[in-house]
């Protein structure tokens, strides 16, 4: 067996951003903890959260958890778990002044108070209003929540392992036993022998042409997950960001809708106002992708091509807010006080300045509500009967718990990591103060090291980039904004094609040390599964709902279809299809009202 060394811990959390940060913060306080990460912690993809994290603080407006939790079972379109949508809502409250304490940089009031803006779907669930509930730190607010985390946990003394890749889970029977890593720098695998593990890897945008996802996004862990015989959940929903750069897909954040900005197509007219006449470019996410999609199918796209323009731009956006008492409209200092980073990144990747000029956007594939499924302390659940996975974890985009259902309400990301992260953390605390540390398997690497060397040293002829692209093609010509059963079947072909042709691919670098060329193509793999995943639940589902839209089937179907998907990978390497039930709670389902 090659050089691989062995580390001890009572718990290993796979993942720095925020709920792997989080999540270590709390476990570490007593119990032995390495986090790992294939970054640099504080480059982890939470830090490209720009807007806002939700929380009923009420501080300029009447605001409740209740209505938090409305909004969001009614953005998730009545599929998230409502007894874990009270969870979240309730407990933001505490966290967002919990992150306060520990020196998040919050906006303030000119009361003093953490600054909140508008965000869409968020109400005033008596007036159907809008209501100020996402707090923010400018538009950094995942940069600063990220910056605060990773700070708190250096003085507290965790142990980071920085650019460590995992590649593979240790799973005897039904219980975990650590993971398997890469060491980027050298080449050489490590074990982490623990008593728990939790994943906290976040998405995988990067199955998609045009995504808000940093490179990073591949869904490791998932895929580790979904090999190892843990099914994914609700893979066929995927969040389109309705306000993406052109061509770029980097996020320009929904707080500039929130801050008053208004869409608009060829023809200067504000036509979200036709699909959602009362809430109009604040309606959820689902909704105004939908919308853009149509406007530029029907030829409204800017000079005919595929965006719309965004404009925050102070004589169009007819916007007030408050200053020494006095009501003032926006200017450019409000704009480059409260969205200095989109203005940085349109000025520098367009050339356009968003003060005097629209911005150009298109939907771009931002955030997978499904994934692993969890309890609401993190816990995995390995089936429709909800057995426990013993020891193992999930916090984050990664997991599905599932409190965004169909479709994510803007802000519940971080809202979501924080929350779920921290009780994940303590949970596995707990958990590992009792749990036994059971031997590791004998040549427990040998299995993954052999597929890396498969990978290094294949004599094929196929470049990785290129399946990759084709891939990404498939996926947003088949799996996108809206799919029929044509054309997801159409990219379910391609991907059975790039899945036999993944094992015909050569990487040019053959060397140990920072081989991102190796690395990649086991990412790609990663995706490829993902990505098939994702198609094989989103033909089965005959309905539309949320992020979820068949032309074919127009219509939400609650009869048939308010239920759980759950993909599992069997030996053979086929996938097979099981349902479970929707938590419900205080609110029925009812028809969307735009
Ligand atoms: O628009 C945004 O700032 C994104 C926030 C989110 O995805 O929650």
């Amino acid at each position: 067996m090659a050089n691989v060394k062995t580390h001890t811990f009572d718990a290993v959390i796979v993942g720095a951003g925020g709920a792997g940060l989080m999540a270590a913060l709390y476990a570490s306080r007593s119990a032995n903890v390495a986090v790992l990460s294939k970054l640099y912690p504080t480059r982890s993809h939470t830090g490209a959260a720009q807007g806002g994290v939700g929380a009923a603080l009420g501080n300029m407006e009447e605001d409740h958890w209740e209505w938090h939790a409305y909004d969001t079972v009614k953005g998730s379109d009545y599929l998230a778990d409502q007894d874990a949508v009270d969870v979240l809502c309730k407990e933001a409250i505490d966290v967002v002044i919990e992150m306060e304490h520990m020196g998040l940089p919050f906006d303030r009031f000119p009361n003093g108070r953490i600054s909140q803006r508008r965000f869409g779907g968020h109400t005033n669930n008596e007036t159907q209003k809008p209501v100020m509930r996402a707090c923010h730190a400018a538009d950094r607010t995942g940069h600063m929540i990220l910056q605060t985390l990773y700070q708190q946990c250096i003085k507290h003394n965790v142990n980071f392992y920085d650019e460590y890749q995992v590649v593979d889970l240790i799973r005897v029977g039904d219980q975990v036993r650590g993971v398997i890593a890469i060491e980027i720098a050298t080449g050489d695998f490590h074990i982490f022998h623990s008593k728990a593990v939790m994943f906290a890897t976040g998405g995988w945008g990067r199955c998609w042409e045009v995504t808000s996802n940093a490179h990073s996004l591949t869904g490791d862990g998932a895929a580790i997950c979904l090999r190892r015989g843990i099914p994914l959940q609700d893979m066929e929903f995927f969040q389109f960001h309705p306000t993406g750069i052109f061509k770029l897909g980097i996020l320009i954040t929904e707080g500039v809708r929130g801050e008053g900005g208004v869409l608009i197509n060829s023809e200067g007219e504000r036509f979200m106002k036709r699909y959602a006449p009362t809430i109009k470019d604040l309606a959820s996410r689902d909704v105004v992708s939908r919308a853009i999609y149509l406007e530029v199918k029907a030829g409204r796209g800017i000079g005919g091509k595929n965006y719309v323009h965004l404009d925050i731009t102070p004589e169009t956006v007819n916007h007030y807010f408050e200053e020494d008492g006095e009501k003032r409209r926006i200017d450019r200092d409000y704009i480059e006080a409260k969205l200095p980073d989109i203005a940085d990144f349109t000025r520098t990747y367009l050339g356009v300045d968003p003060v005097k000029e629209p911005m150009p956007v298109q939907p771009t594939a931002h955030y997978a509500m499904g994934g692993i499924p969890t309890d609401v302390d993190g816990r995995i659940l390995l089936n429709a009967n909800k057995d426990i996975l013993n020891g193992m974890y999930a916090a984050g985009e990664c997991a599905c718990v599932s409190v965004h259902g169909a479709n994510r309400l803007g802000t519940n990301s971080l809202t979501d990591l924080v929350v779920f992260g921290r009780r994940a953390g303590k949970h596995m605390a707990e958990y590992v103060q009792t749990a036994p540390l059971e031997p590791l398997p004998d040549n427990v690497a040998d299995d993954i090291i052999a597929r890396f060397e498969r990978i290094r040293n294949n004599t094929g002829s196929v470049k990785p980039y290129e399946l990759r692209q084709q891939m990404q093609r498939a996926m947003t010509e088949g799996v996108s904004v809206f799919r029929t059963e044509e054309t997801i079947n159409e990219a379910l072909e391609k991907l059975q094609q790039l899945r036999e042709a993944y094992g015909s691919i050569q990487v040019e670098d053959k060397s140990k040390q920072f081989n991102s060329d190796l690395l990649e193509a086991w990412e790609l793999g990663c995706l490829l599964e993902l990505a098939e995943v994702t198609a094989v639940s989103a033909v089965a589902r005959q309905e539309s709902r949320g992020g979820h839209a068949r032309d074919d089937f127009p219509e939400r179907d609650d009869e048939k279809w308010l239920k759980h998907t759950l993909c599992h990978k069997d030996a053979d390497g086929t996938y097979r299809l099981t349902y479970k039930p929707v938590t419900l709670g205080r609110y029925e389902p009812k028809p969307r009202v735009y």
